[in-house]
């Protein structure tokens, strides 16, 4: 396991969300969010990539993979993939390496593609990263993205193993539905639309969401996955002893755990501190957890996420035993 956050700190007194039409009040009641990191300019997500995955090489006591796979909404350019430079800046040599867009459902998603390789018999050893820079897509004019996203990497490494191990990754479930895509789009700079280059039309490169329709798909999607997940592995919701979501908004994470039915001391989260980071949300909260001691190896866990695309997805695993680098 291994975490990266830019140095910059962002309050909701800060600079430039205090220039919006919004207060500190509003920003925590509404989303849990204090403060949030970002990236300085010329930092890119395959900095923080490269950093997290240093740190999880490390902390895995591994010197290379089979697979490297990142998971990005913000990859360093159009075209080449991320993960290839990631790999490189990592003396990972020409190990395969791919990424993954799929929004902030992105680390489940990768997680699921690991698991898949390992299962396959393709790879022995995966090394999964989400990294996003939010910020550097991010309208800081707009109060209802400016807020919420953020900048950060995660990540893990997963190895071929055996089901009673803690840290065992038991059940996957993903989900999409593209009719919603508008819901959270970057409408510009892409083949639909790749001219967006004056006034107000330069803005459709950023990050637009349609917030409340985002939320209640959000709920609704989170809580449907998770429950399936649960029954495939035959887990009454009382056995789950970890929980965490996509930190999107501390509202909906809050929401889903209450439908699901998993009590708030089971429930992890640090949207407080670290904002909305996309693909690395949950594992900067693993990482975190697994700082804090927070939750016991071999522990039942229930990791789930929702993103633009629409994609949703959620993972039952048991907590790893994990030795941080540093
Ligand atoms: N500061 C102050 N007021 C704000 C505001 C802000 N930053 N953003 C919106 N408002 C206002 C609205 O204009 C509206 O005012 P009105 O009632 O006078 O019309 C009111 O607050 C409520 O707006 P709404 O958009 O319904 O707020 P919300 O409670 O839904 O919060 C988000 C907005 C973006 C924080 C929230 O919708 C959200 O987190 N959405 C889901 C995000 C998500 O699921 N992401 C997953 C993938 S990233």
């Amino acid at each position: 396991m291994g975490a990266e956050l830019p140095e910059r700190v962002v309050r909701n007194t800060d600079e430039p969300i205090s220039l919006l039409d919004t207060t500190d009040e509003w920003i925590r009641s509404r989303t849990g969010i204090e403060r949030r990191r970002w990236v300085r300019p010329g930092e890119s997500t395959g900095d923080l990539a490269v950093r997290a995955g240093r740190r999880a090489l490390d902390s895995a006591g591994v010197a290379d993979v089979d697979l490297v796979v990142v998971s990005t909404t913000t990859p360093d350019h159009h075209s080449p993939g991320t993960a290839p430079w990631v790999a490189a800046q990592l003396g990972l040599g020409t190990v395969p390496a791919f990424d993954i867009a799929a929004a902030c459902s992105g680390f489940v998603y990768a997680v699921a593609a690991g698991d898949a390789w390992i299962r396959s018999g393709l790879a022995k050893r995966v090394l999964v990263i989400g990294a996003e820079t939010l910020s550097t897509i991010t309208d800081v004019s707009d109060r209802g993205t400016a807020v919420v996203f953020a900048d950060g990497a995660g990540a893990i490494v997963l190895r071929r193993g055996e089901t009673g191990e803690a840290g065992a990754v038991l059940s996957v479930r993903l989900g999409s539905d593209g009719t919603q895509k508008d819901l959270a789009v970057i409408a510009a700079g892409g083949a639909r639309w790749p001219d967006a280059q004056q006034g107000a039309e330069r803005g459709e490169r950023c990050l637009r969401m349609q917030g409340p329709q985002m939320f209640a798909h959000a709920v609704r999607r989170m809580t449907e996955v998770s429950r399936g997940v649960l029954e495939h592995v035959s887990w009454p919701v009382g056995a789950v002893e970890a929980f965490i979501g996509h930190q999107a908004n501390q509202r909906i994470l809050d929401k889903v755990a209450e439908l699901v039915g998993i009590p708030p001391e089971h429930c992890l989260s640090n949207i407080r501190s670290v904002g909305n980071t996309s693909s690395a949300s949950i594992p900067l909260v693993m990482d975190e957890a697994v700082r804090d001691k927070a939750v016991d190896p071999g522990a039942r866990t229930l990791l789930t996420a929702f993103g633009g695309g629409a994609v949703w997805g959620a993972i039952a695993m048991t907590w790893p035993d994990i030795r941080l680098s540093i």
